[in-house]
């Protein structure tokens, strides 16, 4: 009599709390940012488990990481995973999660002796949270064809190297073609990363759509001068004009209301002294709204702004696009399926849209896609104290394994 495949709670915990010793931060968090040598420690590791989970692995030449379990039949893949790279002050389950709980899935087919219709695929994609290399999403992008592999390759980080020299140095360019398999769908596992299933004390989100993004990268040249000298009305102070851009950014946002975010999230001011006036800043504003229309709205108000202030200022005021994409809808099919499979499981469950970008987002592009959330304590993200309760990291598991059985028949 064949077992029905389960979710092995106490296993999947149990890597998750492995795997995140690689790049351990005090306080709980992680950095493994992408192509570091905690972001190789991790690879290696989830290669490891793929392999010893019997998964037929390869690399890509972005250094996406690809398992496959074979199916009776050949054919289209069902595809599913995230990433495991994080922010510099990451968390424990962004991305992680829906990778480890890919693997699980697979785990639990072994258990129970299951072999699917169609291949599985497990992936990890290689810097998704672009912190370090934008843009995000990069090896999913690169993936569906949306950035050529040498211009990802050409990439400089914030601290200087390329993405070339960086997947070189950690060996993780592989010899596959990145798109070399067109799955048959993408189902992504993420925490939610922001309050509203914890708000309404739900268990599962099915994800409607992701939020379109602008990131842009402004630079501000003025003239460094004496902090005591220098009067006020002389001077050319970038660090002031930045800050008034990051307070310009936080009012667009405010006053536009709805699902419309502004950040700026880095400032560099050179050269960075107390007594010199700023001569230069550079600083990044991240827009988003699930809405085109009203994200070109935000971006036209910036560059106006922006305008306005380099004539007030005199100061020079240059921008660069650092990433830009549009709102995406998941199809409703995958969306039903993902609610149909938490209520059958007795699961409560909402259709909400996601603020974050993920790697679904550009996969999207290239197959029916979807995501399942589970809910963050505090709606908390980017941050070393994430959480998310180890029933809703089970529940979320076993709505990713019984999604990915009826994709996969
Ligand atoms: C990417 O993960 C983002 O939403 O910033
Ligand atoms: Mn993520
Ligand atoms: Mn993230």
């Amino acid at each position: 009599m064949p077992i029905s495949p389960r979710i092995h709670h106490d296993r999947l915990l149990g890597r998750l709390d492995t795997f995140n010793r690689i790049g351990a931060l005090p306080g709980g968090g992680n950095c493994r940012l992408a192509l570091s040598d905690e972001d190789r420690a991790g690879r290696d590791l989830l290669v490891r488990w793929m392999r010893e989970a019997g998964l037929a692995v390869t690399i890509d030449a972005i250094g996406n990481i690809i398992g496959v379990r074979d199916g009776r039949d050949d054919g289209p893949a069902v595809m599913f995973g995230s990433h495991i790279d994080t922010v510099g002050t990451g968390g424990r389950y962004d991305g992680l999660y829906g990778v480890l709980a890919g693997l699980e899935t697979c785990e639990a087919l072994n258990d129970a002796g299951y072999a699917t219709r169609r291949p599985l695929a497990l992936v990890a994609f290689t810097n998704e949270e672009g912190s370090r290399f934008p843009p995000y999403a990069m090896g999913s992008l690169v993936y569906v064809g949306g950035l050529a592999l040498d211009d990802a390759y050409s990439i400089r980080g914030i601290d200087g190297a390329t993405v070339g020299e960086e997947l070189q140095r950690i060996g993780y360019v592989g010899n596959a073609r990145p798109g070399s398999i067109t799955p048959h769908a993408y189902l992504e596992l993420h925490i939610e990363q922001g309050p509203v299933l914890e708000d309404e004390a739900l268990v599962i989100g099915a994800v409607e759509g992701i939020t379109g993004l602008s990131w842009t990268e402004v630079t501000i040249t003025g003239r460094a001068a004496h902090a005591g000298t220098t009067p006020m009305h002389l001077r050319r102070d970038a660090a002031c004009a930045a800050s008034e851009i990051a307070l310009f950014v936080r009012r667009v946002a405010r006053e536009m209301g709805g699902y419309q975010k502004g950040t700026v999230g880095r400032i560099e001011l050179y050269p960075n002294l107390v007594n010199v006036v700023a001569e230069r800043a550079v600083m990044t504003v991240d827009l988003r709204n699930t809405d085109e229309g009203l994200l070109r709205e935000a971006e036209r108000q910036l560059a106006g702004f922006l305008e306005g202030l380099a004539a007030q200022e005199h100061l020079s005021i240059t921008t660069r696009s650092l990433a830009r994409f549009e709102p995406i809808s998941f199809p409703p099919e995958i969306v039903s399926l993902v609610e149909t499979t938490a209520r059958e499981l007795g699961l409560s469950c909402r259709r909400l849209p996601s603020g974050a970008g993920h790697d679904a987002q550009m996969m999207a592009r290239l197959c029916p896609a979807g995501m399942i959330f589970v809910p963050s304590v505090g709606g908390l993200s980017h941050n070393v104290r994430e959480h998310t309760a180890p029933k809703h990291l089970e529940a979320g598991a076993a709505v990713l394994l019984h999604a990915v059985l009826r994709l996969s028949e």
